[in-house]
């Protein structure tokens, strides 16, 4: 589904327009392309604490322009406002940041930056989570990273985009792999979220394909979100298993086909589901995505119990069943990587989705409630929480909410699918055993729930 209105904003016509009615005015996202090879295209700046110059090591081989401003911790060449190049890529390293009088070192830092950011331009924020902090006045200004984040990420201007990154103790080594993803266009589409790492020490040990060796089954996958995770899950070398009711079987075959993957079809909710699914997955599974999910909107006082029960058991129950069953049975194997499709809808509730929203929370407690459980084993299990993306699914909402969905986030308008597919495949990577129990909302930093 296009987004004419974009387009049109875009347009030199368009744009004086625009600007001179005072409408929103969103840009074209930058986004990964086949065969590109460094995470950041453009000048990396570095700065702030000790973490900062962890992150040296690896630096260049995100970019080859690598920049440092107000440290003396760091080797790199120092950025002079005004003068140095423009800035793909920012890390300041805030850790270190332990009484309210020392959080102006964050306005002095970002201040000079912002009128020499790049298009598109990747922020992030390092810190320590708060409740890992004996002192309350360090947790307390740990904390206020979290207001000051989401704050600057409203602010950006161009397409940029800020996270804030709590680096637990021991996870500094997963530092490469989130900065990879979060510094990249992987990340167009996220902002102002707040991620926990913790020690994992399961490594990528081939960026180009960092998912090489993986079995994965996607379920859902003959359209939409769905198959544009198995695309880019197969992209990053991952062996994929795609799954569909049988009603999408045209649409499923031509899919794995393309991709040289297996497709079983399946109705999720069917009663010998789980036994059907562990049949078909005799080598067993390292990268699970619970992706299937409907919605049947209706206010409560007019929903039919056929709606309720529908969508809970298609987005929760059989989630539910299903991660149980393969867990329980071994077919899920160690270290394995499980994602929850939730949604904001679920984070913020939404008119006529009591039954949506309700499944899609259900979800985020799941990932929270499972992963302290699956630690022991390695496995981490998170929710991905879209906003607005472009499917089938949201070109059925009326005009008028359409363009409200939107235009309501900080980026001023919607997803697409491939950004919810490249958050699912960084989740799935072996690395990325540092975040779980964690729902990451891929919505433009949407207005809704936030
Ligand atoms: N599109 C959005 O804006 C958006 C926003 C938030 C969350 N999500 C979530 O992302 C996921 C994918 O959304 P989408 O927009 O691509 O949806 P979609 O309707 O385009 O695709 C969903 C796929 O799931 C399959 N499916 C449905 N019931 C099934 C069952 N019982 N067994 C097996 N497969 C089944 C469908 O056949 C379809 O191929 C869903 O969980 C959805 O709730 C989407």
């Amino acid at each position: 589904m296009s987004d004419r209105y974009i387009d049109f904003a875009n347009s030199s016509l368009g744009h004086r327009l625009v600007a001179a009615i005072g409408l929103p005015s969103p840009v074209r996202l930058e986004r990964w392309q086949a065969g590109r090879l460094r995470p950041v295209e453009g000048a990396l700046l570095l700065g702030g604490g000790a973490l900062a110059a962890k992150v040296l090591p690896f630096a260049n081989k995100l970019t080859d322009a690598i920049y440092s401003y107000g440290t003396d911790a760091s080797t790199a060449p120092a950025w002079i406002p005004g003068h140095g190049p423009k800035l793909k890529a920012v890390v300041f390293d805030a850790s270190d940041l332990q009484h309210t009088d020392q959080l102006k070192q964050l306005r002095e830092f970002f201040q000079p930056l912002l009128k020499n950011l790049d298009n598109s331009a990747h922020l992030v924020i390092l810190g320590r989570a708060p409740e890992s902090l004996g002192d309350p006045f360090a947790a307390s200004a740990q904390r206020a990273l979290e207001g000051f984040s989401r704050s600057l990420a409203k602010e950006l201007r161009n397409g940029g985009v800020l996270q804030l990154l709590y680096v637990g103790e021991g996870a500094e080594d997963q530092l490469e792999g989130a900065l990879r993803f979060f510094l990249s266009p992987k990340s167009a589409y996220i902002s102002g979220q707040v991620i926990r790492l913790q020690a994992c020490d399961t490594p990528v040990e081939d960026w180009t394909r960092p998912l090489a060796g993986r079995k994965a089954l996607v379920t859902g996958a003959a359209r939409g979100i769905g198959a544009s995770i198995a695309e880019t899950l197969a992209r990053d070398g991952a062996e994929v298993i795609l799954l569909d009711v049988p009603q999408a079987k045209t649409d499923l075959e031509a899919l794995a086909a393309r991709l040289g993957a297996r497709s079983v079809l399946l109705d999720i909710c069917a009663e010998d589901a789980a036994s059907q699914l562990i049949e078909h997955l005799p080598d067993g599974l390292d990268i699970l995505v619970h992706n299937a999910g409907i919605t049947r909107d209706k206010t409560l006082a007019n929903m039919t119990p056929e709606y309720w029960d529908a969508v809970l058991a298609v987005n929760l129950n059989a989630p539910q069943v299903l991660t149980k069953a393969l867990l329980d049975s071994g077919t899920l194997h160690d270290n394995a990587r499980v994602v929850l499709l939730a949604s904001i809808s679920g984070i913020a509730g939404n008119r006529g989705q009591t039954n949506y929203a309700a499944s899609k929370a259900g979800l985020i407690g799941l990932a929270q409630a499972w992963a302290p459980l699956l630690k022991e084993r390695g496995i981490s299990i998170n929710a991905v929480a879209p906003g607005f993306i472009e499917t089938q699914m949201t070109a059925h909402i009326p005009f008028a909410l359409r363009e409200t969905g939107r235009r309501m986030s900080s980026l001023g308008q919607g997803g697409l699918p491939q950004d919810v597919a490249e958050a699912v495949a960084w989740l799935g990577q072996p690395g990325s055993g540092a975040v779980s129990g964690q729902a990451l909302r891929v919505c433009g930093q949407s207005l809704l729930g936030a």
